[in-house]
């Protein structure tokens, strides 16, 4: 699995730990633990589940490392893949770890906004990134808003990353067709769990049927060739601070953080140029061979092997990873 330590992860580890300093360690502690529970149970809110400043202070130290370093991972394959927006808003941004993988993805980003619920979570969105070098990160415009009453604005990407599950399946629905009203191309990660894999299913169809073209993860635009009881997902490794381990109570230096993605562009913007198979699992290295499992552009998915044989085509294949194109 890549472990990239992402260009601006330092940065936000440091931001962060001055958020982190704000706050009593055992409201946060507190609040960690009782978010993490939250989380899991997946429920759709009825109110915001971010509602105090420790909550949010919480969320920002616990979460938003992994939430950001899946981002990159994603946004980064976007982006090597041709996608390169010049404008961007994210859609249930919270504290903002999208705006900060954009930032570090596309070069030709100029501006960023985040819209969000809950006012304080913008306000340290708005304090993580008042001191950054990078002027487009600097100047994210964070802005309260409701679903609901969304204002009018464009992107040319727009991004809604780990907020699904807060919302009914009709709310989900909407702001699909808000997001695709919105951008150019939109870009939805979940987490990386069964559930999280059927929402992004949900808005993998929605996109279809509207006549989007998909960018990513998958290689095709026919139904998902996964078998039942599979999903999915990829993972992405991060370095967990002294901070982030004392407020989650762990103890490894890092943690993998899983997730489930999908991108696609609008039927008026230029398709990005056609994907190769992507890596569904860690590769399986033998001597003279790795083993995979991918998804095909023809629409299956199952094992394909480059040997020693395979010359220049092998030697990239030891270096492919899980999430990767296949070589
Ligand atoms: C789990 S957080 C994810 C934050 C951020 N996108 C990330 O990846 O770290 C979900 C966010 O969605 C926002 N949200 C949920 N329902 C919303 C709604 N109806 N209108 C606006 N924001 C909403 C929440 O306030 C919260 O900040």
């Amino acid at each position: 699995m890549r472990s990239p330590e992402t260009r601006y992860a330092a940065e936000l580890r440091s931001a962060l730990g001055q958020v982190v300093r704000t706050v009593p360690a055992r409201e946060l502690t507190d609040a960690t633990a009782a978010l993490v529970a939250r989380y899991r149970s997946v429920a759709p809110a009825a109110a915001p589940i971010l509602a105090s400043t420790t909550q949010v202070a919480a969320y920002a130290a616990y979460r938003m490392p992994a939430t950001h370093a899946a981002l990159v991972s994603v946004l980064g394959d976007l982006a090597s893949a041709g996608l390169s927006p010049r404008s961007m808003v994210d859609l249930g941004g919270g504290t903002g770890a999208a705006a900060w993988a954009a930032a570090e993805c596309f070069d030709r980003l100029e501006s960023i906004v985040v819209f969000d619920q809950v006012g304080e979570a913008l306000r340290l969105g708005r304090d993580l990134v008042a001191c950054v070098t990078d002027p487009v990160l600097a100047g994210a415009r964070f802005e309260r808003a409701e679903f609901r009453a969304l204002p009018q604005v464009r992107g040319e990407l727009v991004t809604i990353s780990y907020v699904l599950s807060e919302l009914g399946p009709a709310e989900q629905e909407s702001l699909l067709v808000d997001a695709m009203r919105c951008g150019d191309s939109v870009v939805v990660v979940e987490p990386g769990t069964p559930d999280g894999y059927q929402r992004i299913l949900t808005v993998r169809q929605q996109l279809l049927e509207a006549g989007w073209r998909l960018a990513g993860p998958c290689p095709h635009e026919a139904d998902c060739p996964l078998r039942q009881g599979d999903w999915c997902h990829f993972a992405t490794r991060l370095e967990r601070s002294a901070d982030h381990r004392r407020i989650k109570g762990g103890e490894l230096s890092y943690e993998d953080e899983k997730f489930s993605w999908v991108a696609a562009t609008s039927p008026s913007s230029p398709a990005l140029p056609a994907r190769s198979a992507r890596i569904l699992r860690h590769p399986l290295k033998r001597k003279g061979m790795v083993e995979f499992q991918v998804c095909r552009p023809d629409g299956t998915a199952g094992r394909e092997v480059v040997s020693k044989r395979a010359g220049l085509r092998y030697r990239a294949a030891r270096d492919a990873d899980w999430g990767d194109e296949l070589p």
